[in-house]
């Protein structure tokens, strides 16, 4: 298995994130059965979860893209830039937001409030990691969380250290640069 020396040790394997997908998959197939969702990917890092996510859920659904940047290096620059180029008309559409990771939240509530400007149905967020302890937006939940961790900081799997790491197909952290 490809182990780069930057990271420290595995957090989740393979195994265990397809079993939080697959639990994730379940609940969405049960909320959105009727509902023609439209599930949104959050670039570049939730591409790898949403891939694997959309192939867990058990009815129509349509896809989108947009792209969300904040970070450099390992620390958040506190400014999101968004690009809703790919992004079809959401008005009166089911919208699932779907993150490999919310930590600040700022990127997630800044998409919502766009997007909730443009009159969809519903907005809901899908996240695979979750990190309350680095919340700067109060009160920010996702609807639908894999898992909860630590203040670590994570690679692989969709997540990079300055666009590094996104192919590991486990979760790993990362040795303090
Ligand atoms: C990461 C991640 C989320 C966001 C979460 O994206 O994919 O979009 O940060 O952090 P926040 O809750 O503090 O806003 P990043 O800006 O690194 O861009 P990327 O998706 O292209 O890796």
């Amino acid at each position: 298995m490809f182990t780069p020396k930057e990271v420290k040790r595995i957090l989740f394997t393979e195994d265990e994130i397809s079993r939080y997908v697959n639990s994730l998959g379940e609940r969405l197939t049960c909320d959105y059965s009727e509902k023609n969702p439209l599930f949104v990917c959050v670039l570049k890092g939730a591409c790898v979860f949403f891939s694997d996510l959309i192939r867990r859920v058990e009815c129509p659904l349509e896809i989108a893209f947009l792209s969300a940047e904040s970070y450099c290096g390992t620390q958040s620059t506190g400014e999101v830039e968004l690009s809703f180029d790919k992004l079809p008309e959401i008005s009166g559409r089911y919208v699932v937001l779907v993150e490999d990771i919310v930590d600040t939240a700022r990127t997630l509530s800044l998409v919502k409030e766009k997007l909730a400007a443009r009159n969809p149905a519903s907005i809901k967020v899908c996240c695979l990691l979750d990190k309350p302890s680095r919340r700067v937006v109060s009160g920010f939940t996702a609807d639908y969380t894999g898992v909860e961790i630590d203040d670590l900081f994570v690679v692989g799997y969709g997540l990079d250290y300055d666009q590094r790491f996104r192919n590991l197909p486990y979760i790993g952290i990362l040795e303090e640069p």
